[in-house]
């Protein structure tokens, strides 16, 4: 195979049930590196419990993930990690009473020769990684709290990218966010996409996620109804998807895609 060509990622027909329910039900996805994968669907479809597989924090009952084209073990959110992918839940999970640099190494905080907290590294390890995402972003004495949402944000996603992250998963990034601080958050994303990040992008709000997003998959009922290129497909053919499970001509058709005949 073409290496060039192998997704960073492929969920193949990955299904999970709760009591009877089908959460997720013989999804397949894939993500390339630079590339922002937006899934989208109405709540309850299934988004974070397929995300959810892919970082440990669930076991599947069926299918397959690979990473590079190879097939990995993910039990636990340990061995996702250790394949490089993140995920950045939409309470963010900070620290809230320290400062941006404590929580970037927080639980693996750095150490002097004489086994005293490095401060002075990690701030200058805090202030470089968080250049690069936010290089407006001076706040580093101040604890969490008082951030915007928007900074919080970058801080929680500069602590994900400091440890080799290649996959990051960001679970609704915006739904608490006003317009201003969501263009911030866009802003972060496509900062991780030109460092060849890929990227899970989930959200019920389609305008939030279809100017970012490479590729848009629609999930409805814990099953793909679709994948579409964004630009085969209008928001209007997208919102059809996720309403109504109709699958438009752009889009590669999902198991969960509304009968027609
Ligand atoms: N831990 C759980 N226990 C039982 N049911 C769950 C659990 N997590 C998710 N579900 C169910 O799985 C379905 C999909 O939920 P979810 O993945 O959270 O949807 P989405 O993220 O698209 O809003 C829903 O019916 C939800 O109630
Ligand atoms: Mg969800």
């Amino acid at each position: 195979m073409d290496q060039m060509h192998t997704p960073l990622v492929e969920l193949k027909n990955i299904s999970i049930a709760f009591g009877g329910i089908r959460a997720v039900d013989d999804a397949s996805i894939d993500l390339h590196s630079g590339e922002v994968v937006a899934l989208l669907g109405h709540n309850g479809a299934g988004k974070s419990t397929l995300i959810k597989i892919l970082s440990g924090a669930y076991k599947r009952d069926a299918g397959t993930i690979l990473v590079n084209g190879e097939e990995v073990p993910i039990a636990n959110p340990r061995d996702a990690k250790k394949y490089g992918i993140e995920t950045i839940y939409q309470t963010l999970a900070l620290a809230d009473n320290v400062d941006a640099a404590a929580n970037l190494f927080l639980g693996r905080e750095l150490r002097t020769a004489w086994g005293t907290l490095d401060d002075v590294a990690m701030e200058a390890e805090a202030r470089k990684v968080m250049g690069r995402l936010n290089p407006r972003f001076q706040r580093f004495k101040e604890p969490v709290s008082k951030l915007s949402g928007g900074q919080r944000q970058s801080v929680a996603i500069a602590r994900a990218i400091l440890f080799n992250a290649r996959i990051l998963i960001m679970d609704e990034p915006t739904a608490a966010l006003g317009p201003q601080e969501t263009a911030q958050v866009g802003e972060l994303v496509k900062q991780l996409k030109a460092d060849g990040i890929g990227i899970f992008l989930i959200s019920h709000d389609i305008h939030d996620v279809f100017d970012l997003a490479d590729r848009v998959c629609v999930m409805k009922n814990g099953q793909v109804v679709g994948t579409a290129r964004t630009q085969d497909v209008t928001k209007d053919e997208v919102l059809g998807m996720i309403i109504l499970g109709k699958c438009p001509p752009g889009a590669i058709v999902g198991p969960g895609a509304m009968n027609l005949s």
